[in-house]
């Protein structure tokens, strides 16, 4: 049974779901014009998954003179590209233009940024990249950011309400009000009432077994936002990161190949030269997750399915001072030392290039819900994101959400408290029922299945016969969920109740990414499909939007908004 919390109901100008750096980012920026703001994560905002996040921050801010000379049309067009042409080119235009800025903003926020000889931001190359553009702390550069910008929210007076799990968005008469969500602490409901809503929950990424991402990405903003009538975008694209740490599939960062990393497969050969005979290592993240998938799949990898990464002609000195983390993640979980052992990896789920629909101001089409950084599909990754623009997303959209929430304020507010408290009563005898079901089978075991049966399913290589089989059983898997249960009762810290929730969020956002890839019947980016090798612009240049009513998915399609980057092959 769960209760109502006696401070029910709260009303701030502005509710920010998700504590990462989107989040924080837009939480700055109305708290500092004077907006009441909450911010509601289901963890401490300092573990969010942007804290994860490695190697760097994109941003053409031309410190590595000796490179030539770079611009943020540059940055643009290597992004459009790398994206495969799906890429809405204005939003891409918006993410580099306003890149130098949003670095040197947070520079001066106190973000303490590795340093070149010159004393100027470092910048190394990445994957796509034409000229050495991502801006680094080492190798936790999403570590930095956050701790900055939460430091940053401290000194300004933002309610948090950590541990906080947001169950649905309140819509009246089509507008976004307010939400309700779970307190983990008190295992009670507390609604909030706003003026504008942002979901800023990150991917859906643990959605698939064998990923780089926290536990906790698990579509939750995905799932309020489809079940409140916004669309869903381009869910099909999902990014495998090709160097992940075999065994744990925790992120071995593409610095790591910045910094001149090789890959080797099991008879020594450096194999990107088949495949990207001039960027080789340093190719878009699909094309190097493809390769090594390949080499797995020809029987040129080790046993078990993984190739090595060579670090150690980098020297220790360098790997001490630019790979401190990698090396101990390397040292700690699999037990090599790169300073002088390779280091074994495979490609592993790492991030969602679909989400929440969103316009360039990160408008959902429900007046008052906003959507930006991973959770939402603005669309600036198109069919695959460059390496280094996930972060710079995260705080180039953060404040322009944040900007267009301050006009957003409580006096827009459909005031009909009987109508949160109705909704809060609805989800709280939802979450009561999930610990009284009569039990088929664990909430645990039906989300051990789904993460296996999308990263197999759904996975780098797809293929109609083996995603229509997928599909109808992550349908089915839905159905099952009505009867699954969980073994905890307990009131305060039930982490069953969580993963509950989860699964909830987490099978029609699955079943949104398996209607889109079997549809779309091309190989475009991260979507590579055997019985569809060629990209099809003619068919398929334009994004895959899910809707559900009464539950059930539809999907149509929008145009791709092309800009001044002519649609080409993408050669590397
Ligand atoms: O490889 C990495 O450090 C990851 C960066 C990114 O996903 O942007």
């Amino acid at each position: 049974m769960v209760h109502i919390a006696p401070d029910d109901v709260m009303a701030h100008d502005v509710a920010i779901v998700g504590g990462g750096l989107t989040g924080l980012r837009a939480a700055l920026l109305c708290a500092e014009k004077g907006r009441s703001v909450a911010v509601i994560s289901k963890v401490h905002p300092l573990r969010s998954h942007s804290v994860a996040a490695q190697g760097g921050v994109n941003a053409s801010l031309n410190n590595a003179t000796q490179a030539g000379k770079d611009s943020w049309q540059s940055h643009a067009f290597d992004t459009v590209k790398g994206a495969d042409y799906l890429a809405d080119q204005e939003a891409v235009d918006i993410l580099c233009g306003d890149a130098p800025r949003a670095v040197l903003e947070m520079e001066h926020m106190g973000a303490v940024f590795s340093r070149n000889e010159e004393g100027r931001i470092a910048q190394r190359p990445f994957g796509g990249a034409g000229f050495p553009r991502t801006c680094y702390a080492a190798d936790h550069t999403g570590h930095t950011l956050l701790h900055t910008l939460y430091e940053q929210c401290m000194s300004h007076d933002i309610d948090f309400f950590e541990e906080h799990f947001v169950t649905a968005l309140s819509i009246e008469n089509g507008r976004c009000a307010g939400l309700c969500a779970f307190d983990l602490a008190s295992g009670e409901m507390r609604g909030f009432e706003a003026g504008a809503v942002l979901l800023a929950t990150g991917g859906y990424g643990r959605i698939y077994c064998h990923s780089t991402n926290a536990y906790i990405n698990t579509g939750d903003g995905a799932y309020l936002a489809l079940t409140a009538g916004a669309a869903l975008k381009d869910m099909e694209f999902v990014q495998f990161h090709p160097t992940t740490l075999f065994g744990t599939n925790i992120l071995i960062s593409e610095a790591a190949r910045g910094e001149g990393g090789v890959l080797l497969n099991a008879k020594g050969e450096r194999f990107m030269q088949r495949y990207a005979a001039k960027a080789m290592e340093l190719a878009p993240r699909d094309i190097v997750a493809r390769a090594i998938w390949k080499e797995v799949q020809e029987g040129n990898a080790h046993e078990g399915g993984y190739v090595d990464l060579d670090l150690t002609h980098l020297g220790e000195e360098r790997i001490l001072e630019r790979l401190p983390g990698i090396r101990q993640i390397s040292i700690d979980f699999a037990g090599v030392d790169p300073v002088d052992e390779m280091v074994p990896v495979q490609p592993g789920q790492h991030y969602s290039m679909g989400g929440i629909d969103a316009s360039n101001d990160c408008r959902t089409s429900i007046p008052g819900l906003l959507a930006a950084g991973e959770a939402s599909c603005i669309s600036v990754h198109g069919a695959n994101r460059l390496g280094g623009n996930s972060l710079l997303e995260t705080i180039v959209f953060g404040k322009v959400a944040g900007q267009t929430m301050v006009g957003m304020t409580k006096e827009h507010m459909v005031h009909d408290p009987a109508r949160l408290k109705d909704l809060m009563r609805r989800e709280a005898d939802s979450i009561g029922h999930l610990t009284d079901v009569s039990r088929d089978r664990t909430v645990a075991e039906l989300r051990r299945e789904l993460k296996k049966l999308m990263f197999h399913h759904f996975g780098i290589f797809r293929d109609k016969g083996t995603m229509k089989l997928g599909q109808l059983r992550v349908h089915a898997l839905r159905h099952e969920l009505g009867k699954a249960g969980i073994d905890d009762i307990g009131k305060s810290y039930n982490q069953a109740v969580i993963e509950a929730l989860e699964l909830r969020s987490m099978l029609p956002v699955a079943e949104a990414v398996a209607i889109s890839a079997l549809a779309r019947e091309e190989s475009r980016g991260s979507h590579y499909r055997t019985d569809f090798p060629q990209r099809n612009d003619q068919d398929f240049l334009k994004h895959s939007m899910v809707t559900m009513k009464d539950g059930a998915l539809a999907l149509t399609y929008a145009p791709v908004r092309l800009g001044r980057y002519e649609v080409r092959e993408r050669v590397y």
